[in-house]
Formats: structure tokens, sequence, C-alpha cells
């Protein structure tokens, strides 16, 4: 008996010890543990009770998951599925960690399913705060993490390795593999291309356009929430892909950061975003959209299935059938259309008159390489052979080529907005398929036969012919003289630009006008005013960054138009020498852009409103900072800009004093080899070349002019304009610097500082060869450049204007 009572001492001892170490490690979950999914434990949560592990209601059943733990009337938020494909379980299932170190689903039929597939055996499992649910073996090792296994959401921590790849969940409520594929590839590229078709780049629809970069891995960093690109090699070299924003009242009351946890979803829909998920106070779960990768769902490929394209109706995406297609599903419309009519009339060779049309749509554009036929003619005949070919069920008309295809047609996307202009003909059968049945046979329709009479049309039909055949060589080969510079073009484009041009989409983030409102205080900080509205300081980040926001007024029709190109142009230009576009608003009629905060005001304030003049070698290098932007406005971004505005306010000094060309509100594309791109009169007085107030085309040229201006002003630190100055010769600059020039006294425009005489002479000659009035005398940029830099000698310029001297 005595012996008895230590030894149930002991046993007593020993519970209350293991009780310790499991309030000590609540989360290691020991071999042997279970989890069913009505009865408890249904779930094993980790530490903060954020994430859980376990049985989630799916369908009319139940799926083994991890998930972010939503209190009280908000909904979990599901984000990893073991075997997603397999049927959901009934409610007596089991989920085990097994003596064996094996994780199995026991499945209400007595099925054992393996969870975790790894080849060590484990002998613990944990759920880990950072929404990881690991295995461990007995070194305390992890030898498997789901994180490692995702399904269609990376979470802060979390890492996508190269190969790696994301796929969609099929609807909201239903976690199987869905419609599309996010792959981190081996070029370095992150990818999003539809599930069902070749992972080749013509069905690629998002891209980073990182490709070639070398391998790489997709990391979500769960302090700032940046989605970042990872050299494999050199984890301290990275790109960031897409910033989150905080949240609505989220900037100043004094939430910490530990309530947030960031996540990062290729959605059912096919875009790829980052969200912010906050817990409030009281555990209630919300999540907040934060960047996405396509604005425009409508260019998901596969967003619609085959023969029906998409459109926008109140900013929603949504499929329409082609003529002559029904749904297949209406309750489904991404689904596809299928033909409604009958084919029955259109068998060997020509089609039967009267029970075919063709249906024609403008701006429908689809991946049209899957033409059988592809032919030099007009629109009307496109249009025309197609009704009469068996084997065309659609056309595509554009720039004089027609191609011809039967169905179905895939990745159709109607874009009103559309710079090339398409024609889509389409053959819509006149009978449907149930009136088909009882139709009457058709007779073939004979061909007419053409007989030739007599001798003379004989003679001159040859005649005609032999010109005809002439005619036709020359032309061809002039064509196909063409077609190799277009193809040699496009290809070199092509290879440029990676395969898409939707970067620019991925840069910029859309903000509601609440949060810019909110970030910029309710626009209290004017910071100035532009041609195109005021500027506003503001932050985001709770005030860890500062950003100019530009609210544009005076937006009537022609606003928007402008405003469309500004994003555009924007978005694609990154150099050190332009102010970055961080974002935009366009709400209703609002229309903000973001743009970074420049510190150190404009370069104005820098040459006129001080009292001490910059250094001579600053303002040289500043000058050479804005001929680069220029140059890459010019000659190295995707369409050549013409700035149209370049004067001293528009050049703005970031906190290192590097000077950034900004503004770009009027800048516009030059299409081709059109040299005039503008109608209206735009710029500033002062700085606007000769030619705008003569009815000659403008070009590039005029923004060397303005660039000459702004060098004098910059060599002489005072405006080209300037009514102050004793004599009344030295009123305007350009006149007064051609003179001193002329007779060697350089020297007064420095008046009282130190120079190096060569050197300012050679910026006098950039700028007098920059402000000719003849445009054509003006050097390109790209020579400017070069001048400045001393790369090329410089010629004594002539008298700017010929007229006034
Ligand atoms: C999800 O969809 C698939 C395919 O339609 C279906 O087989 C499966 O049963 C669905 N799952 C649930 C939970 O509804
Ligand atoms: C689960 O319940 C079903 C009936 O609802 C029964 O047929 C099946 O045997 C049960 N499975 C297990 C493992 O208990
Ligand atoms: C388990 O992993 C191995 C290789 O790691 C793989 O070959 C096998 O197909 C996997 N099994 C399952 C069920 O996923
Ligand atoms: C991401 O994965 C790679 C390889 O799997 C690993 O070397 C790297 O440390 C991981 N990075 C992070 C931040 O977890
Ligand atoms: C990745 O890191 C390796 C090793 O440091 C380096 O050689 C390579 O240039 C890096 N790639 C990129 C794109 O930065
Ligand atoms: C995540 O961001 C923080 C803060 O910028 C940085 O210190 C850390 O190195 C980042 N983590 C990784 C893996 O890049
Ligand atoms: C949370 O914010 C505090 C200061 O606000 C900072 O010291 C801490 O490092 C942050 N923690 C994380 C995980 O970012
Ligand atoms: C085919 O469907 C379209 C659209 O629903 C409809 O307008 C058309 O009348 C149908 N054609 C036939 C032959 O049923
Ligand atoms: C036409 O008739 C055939 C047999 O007579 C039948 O199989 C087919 O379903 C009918 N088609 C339609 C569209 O009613």
């Amino acid at each position: 008996m005595a012996s008895v009572v230590p030894a149930l001492l002991l046993l007593l001892s020993s519970v209350c010890l293991a009780r310790r170490v499991e309030e000590k490690h609540p989360t290691i979950i020991g071999l042997g543990s279970s989890l069913k999914p009505v009865t408890e434990p249904t779930l094993w949560a980790s530490p903060s009770g954020r994430f859980a592990f376990g049985f989630y209601n799916q369908g009319s059943g139940f799926s083994v998951g991890v998930w972010l733990v939503g209190k009280g009337t908000s909904s979990n938020r599901v984000v990893w599925t073991a075997n997603r494909d397999d049927p959901p379980v009934a409610s007596n299932a089991t989920l085990i960690l097994n003596e064996k170190g094996e994780l199995l689903l026991t499945t209400e039929s007595g099925e054992k399913k393996v969870i975790a597939n790894k080849t060590d055996s484990a002998s613990s499992a944990s759920m880990l705060d950072s929404g990881n649910f690991v295995l461990y073996n007995n070194d305390g090792h992890i030898i498997w993490e789901s994180f490692k296994n995702p399904t269609d959401t990376i979470l802060g921590g979390q890492n996508l390795s190269t190969y790696g790849q994301l796929i969609s969940s099929l609807s909201e409520n239903n976690h199987s593999t869905g419609r599309f594929h996010l792959i981190m590839q081996g070029d370095g590229n992150l990818v999003l291309y539809p599930s069902n078709d070749a992972y080749i780049p013509d069905n690629a629809y998002w891209s980073s356009q990182t490709n070639g970069i070398g391998s790489f891995n997709l990391y979500l960093n769960s302090t700032t929430g940046f989605l970042q690109l990872i050299n494999n090699s050199d984890l301290s070299i990275s790109r960031a892909l897409g910033v989150p924003f905080f949240a609505e009242g989220d900037s100043d009351d004094g939430k910490d950061n530990s309530s947030i946890v960031y996540s990062a979803r290729l959605d059912v829909d096919g875009n790829f975003r980052l969200y912010t998920h906050l817990f409030d106070r009281s555990g209630r779960l919300q999540t907040f959209p934060r960047f996405r990768a396509l604005k425009n769902l409508c260019r998901v490929k596969g967003f619609c299935g085959f023969n029906s394209f998409c459109t926008f109706n109140d900013y929603q995406p949504y499929c329409v059938c082609l003529p002559g297609t029904d749904f297949i599903d209406p309750y489904q419309r991404t689904l596809g259309c299928t033909r409604n009519y009958s084919e029955a009339h259109c068998k060997g060779g020509k089609a039967n008159e009267g029970f075919y049309n063709i249906n024609s749509m403008e701006n429908l554009v689809w991946n049209a390489d899957v033409f059988y036929s592809k032919e030099k003619m007009s629109k009307d005949e496109c249009s025309r052979t197609c009704l009469e070919d068996c084997n065309c069920e659609a056309a595509q008309f554009e720039s004089g080529v027609c191609k011809k295809q039967k169905l179905p047609l895939k990745y159709m996307l109607r874009d009103p907005d559309r710079d090339s202009f398409s024609t889509a003909f389409l053959k819509v059968g006149v009978r449907s398929l149930e009136a088909e049945n009882n139709s009457i046979p058709l007779e073939l329709i004979k061909p007419t036969m053409i007989t030739i009479k007599r001798k003379e049309t004989m003679v001159q039909l040859l005649l005609l012919t032999f010109s005809l055949v002439a005619c036709s060589c020359v032309l061809l080969s002039i064509s196909g003289l063409f077609i190799y510079k277009f193809r040699v073009l496009r290809y070199k484009m092509l290879l440029e630009n990676g395969n898409l041009g939707l970067n620019e989409e991925l840069t910029l983030i859309l903000f509601s006008y609440n949060e810019l409102r909110r970030a910029t205080y309710g626009f209290r900080e004017e910071l100035g005013k532009g041609s195109f509205g005021a500027v506003y300081k503001g932050t985001l980040y709770k005030g860890r960054k500062s950003i100019a926001v530009k609210r544009l007024e005076k937006l009537v029709e022609e606003g928007e138009r402008e405003f469309q190109a500004e994003m555009r142009a924007i978005g694609r230009t990154h150099h050190r020498n332009l102010v970055r576009l961080l974002g935009y608003c366009a709400e209703d009629s609002k229309r903000l852009l973001v743009y970074e905060y420049m510190g150190n005001g404009s370069l104005a304030d820098l040459l006129f409103k001080t009292t001490m003049r910059p250094d001579w070698n600053e303002r040289i290098r500043i000058a050479l900072d804005v001929a680069r932007g220029i140059l890459y406005l010019h000659e190295e971004c995707e369409s050549p800009i013409i700035h149209c505005d370049i004067k001293p306010q528009n050049i703005l000094m970031d906190d290192t004093w590097t000077a950034k060309i900004s503004d770009f509100g009027l800048a516009k594309f030059l299409m081709g080899d059109q040299t005039r791109t503008f109608t209206g009169v735009r710029g500033t007085r002062g700085y606007m070349a000769p030619e705008w107030q003569k009815n000659t085309p403008i070009s590039v040229k005029a923004d060397i002019y303005s660039f000459g201006i702004v060098l004098l002003e910059i060599v002489c630190c005072r405006r080209n304009l300037d009514t102050t100055v004793s004599k009344t010769e030295e009123i305007i600059l350009s006149n007064w610097v051609y003179r001193c020039f002329v007779e060697k006294e350089l020297d007064k425009l420095v008046l009282g500082e130190e120079v190096d005489k060569k050197n300012l002479e050679k910026m006098v000659m950039v700028a007098l060869w920059c402000i000719q009035d003849e445009p054509a005398l003006r050097p390109s940029i790209k020579s400017v450049v070069m001048m400045l830099e001393g790369i090329t000698d410089i010629s004594i310029p002539p008298c700017p204007s010929a007229s006034s001297m």
C-alpha cells in the first residue's frame, strides 16, 4: 500500500508536468491527436488564435485546410486547402496525426487519405502564427509545411519559389482547382495564364515583365506587406511588385501593426490581388484589396468562355454571346456559348444563299492566330467571301487584311477605346436548330458560265490580264518589303516589351477619393498650382511616405482624354530624372494623380527665389539631369513623348537635389512619323518654340527650344524675361546672351562668379543651338546630351532668330 502512494504521486506530478508543458507550448500537436468536423476539437489554432487548421465547411460537407479566423459576423477566410480537388467529407470523418507520424484523413467510407505528403515520419505538428501549418521530425526540423504547398494564396512571410504556382479557386465557396494559373517562371517572370491552355506568351494575360533576369522567388514581406521578387542567389536583390496601403481609418487611431495580416491571392476571376486583413478590437476580420495586377478584368484571358466576349457594364465585366450563339448555361455565363443555328446548308463548298447572314462588330479583339486563311482584301470582300465560304464562321478584318477562321473563338474582348480599328464578321444562321428537322432539301446553286464570244474581247481581255499581272507583281514586291519591315519592327518591339503591354497597370495604384482626402488631411496643404489644378501634400503609410496629390480641375470633356493620356504616358515611364507617378484616383468626375513628393521644391525656386545661387558645377549637373530626362521622353521610352511645357516650374528637386521633370499633363504620343500631334496651342509663354505661333508642325524640337531657354536660365540664374534689369537690352535673356556671345563678353552673364570660361562658352553655345527659330537647326536631345557631356564638339551657333538681327 505504501508503495502505491508515491506511484500515484509520481503519476499525478507527471500529469501536471505534461499539462504545464502543454500550456507553455499550446500549439505543439503531439502524435495521436485528432480532429472531427463537428465534435470538439474541430481545429488546432495558432497561439494568437488568428489562424486555424482543421475542418471547415465546404458545400454540404467539410474540407481540411487553414483559414483566418473571423469572429462575429465576419466569415473566415480560407487560405489553404488540403487535397483541394477531393470531394468534401461527411461529418463522421476523422483527421489524425497517428502514432506512425502520418497525417491522415479517414473519410466517411473508411478511405484513408494522406494530407501531408512527406518522406520522413513526423513527431509533432504545429499551427504557427504566420498561418503556416508545419510538421516536425524527431530533431525538431520542419519536414513539411503548408507554405511550401500553396493553393491560391500566399501569406506574409511566404515564398512562392521558382517554378511554383498558384491556381485560383473555382468559386468563392468551392476551393477546388479553378480556371487560372500564376506561375513564377524560371526566367524570372511572374505570369498569369488561363489554366486550360498552353503556357506560352501568346496566352499570357499579365506578366511582371521581368523575364530574363534569372531565377527569382515571389515573396510577400510580412512586416511591410510589400510583394517582392527576390533573387534566388542573392537574397538582398529584390524588385517590388506591389505596395499595400493602409486601410481607411487605419492610419492614425493607434491600431498596432500586429493586428494586420497580408495575403496575396490569385482570385476566382483571374486577377492577382494583394490584401490587407485587419483584426479590429473585437476580433472581427476586415479585408481590403490593396493592389491588383489588372485594372480591367476583361483582359483576363478566359474570363469569358469560348464564343463569348467580355464587356463592361457599370464597371462590372460580363460575358456576351456572339451573334448566332447562346449560353451553354445561362446561369453560368462565364462558361461560354455554342452555335444555335444549323450548318446543314453549308456542306461541300459554297454556302446556300438566304440561309446565312453576316453580322459585323467593331473593336472586337481576340486571339486570331488559328485562322485558316489570311488575305489582303477590302472590307466588303472580307464579309462577302466569309458568307460564301462554308469553312468561314468568323472573320477578322484589320488594316486591309482578312483572317478567316472557324469557331470556337477564344479570349474575346470588346474594347471601345482601342486605337486600331478592326471589324469582326460573324456568320449567323437564320434557321434555328429546332426548325432544321422540318426543312426541305435544297438544290445546289449552279455557277454561272462565262463564255467569250468575240475575238476583240479576247485580245482586250489578254491585255487587261497582262497589265493586271504586271501591276500586281510590282504591288506584291512593294507590299512584301513593307510586310517584312513591319514584321522585323514588330518582332523587335515584342522582344523589347516582353509579351504584354500591361505592366503599367502593375505599378500604378488605384486610390479611392476618401483615401486621398485622408492622406492630404482634406487637401489642406497646397504645394502649388499646375496647369491642370492644384497640388497638395499628403502622406501614406501612417506618415512614412510623403506624396504630392495633383487634383485635376477644369475637367471638361477634354479632361478625361488628357487624364487617360497622362496615365498611359506616365505609367510607362521610369527614369531617374522623371517624377514618378505612384497611382491615381478616378472616381465619378474626380481625377487625382499621386506623385512621389519632391522635398526641395522646383528649379524655379532654386534659380530665382533663393539669394544664394547654386554653384556652377551643381548647375551643370542639373542641366544634364534635365537633358537626360528629356532624352528618355524623346528617344528611350516606348513611344516618344513631347513634353510641350518644359520650364523651371515643372522641374522638381528631390531630397538629394536630383532634378526630375514633372507634369506630363501635356504629353501626347507621337504616332509613327506623324510630326504634328497637337491641334491647340499648349505650353507656357517665354518657353514656347516659335512654331507654336505659326502653322508649322510641332515636333520634339519644340521641347529642345524650351530646354534651350531653361539652360540659359540655369546658366544665368535669372528669368528669360526680366523687366527689373537696368538696361533694356538685357530684358530678354536670349537676345542678350547672343549679343554677349558675339561680343565675347560672356563673363557678364555670371558676374561675380568663379566660372570656367570654356565651360561657360560650351553651355551657352549648346543653348543657342537649341533656341534656333528654325526647328531643323536645333540639335536632337541626344546631341545636346553629348555636347553637354563633352563627347562631341560644338560648332559656332548662328543667330537664333534670323529675322530679329
Ligand atoms: C466544386 O466544383 C467541382 C466541379 O464542378 C465539383 O465536382 C465539386 O463537387 C464542387 N465542390 C463543392 C464543395 O461544391
Ligand atoms: C459515416 O456515416 C455514414 C452514414 O451517414 C456511414 O455509412 C459510414 O459508415 C460512416 N463512416 C464512418 C467511418 O463511421
Ligand atoms: C508525394 O511526393 C512525391 C515526391 O515528393 C510524388 O512523387 C508523389 O506523387 C506525391 N504523392 C501525392 C499523393 O501527392
Ligand atoms: C524563400 O525560399 C528560398 C528557397 O526555398 C529560401 O532560400 C529563402 O530563404 C526563402 N525566403 C524567405 C524570405 O523565406
Ligand atoms: C542575382 O544574384 C546573382 C548573384 O549575386 C547576380 O549575379 C545576378 O546578377 C542577380 N540577378 C539580378 C537580376 O539582379
Ligand atoms: C521585409 O521588410 C523589412 C522592412 O523593410 C526588411 O527589413 C526585411 O529585410 C524584409 N524581409 C525580407 C525577407 O526581405
Ligand atoms: C510595429 O510598430 C512598432 C512601432 O509602431 C514597431 O516598433 C514594431 O517593430 C512594429 N512591429 C512589426 C512586426 O512591424
Ligand atoms: C441565336 O441566338 C441569338 C441570341 O440569343 C438570337 O438572337 C438568335 O435569334 C438565335 N438564332 C436562332 C437561329 O435561333
Ligand atoms: C433532328 O432530328 C433528329 C432525328 O430525327 C434528332 O436526333 C435531333 O435531335 C433533331 N434535332 C433537333 C435540334 O431537334
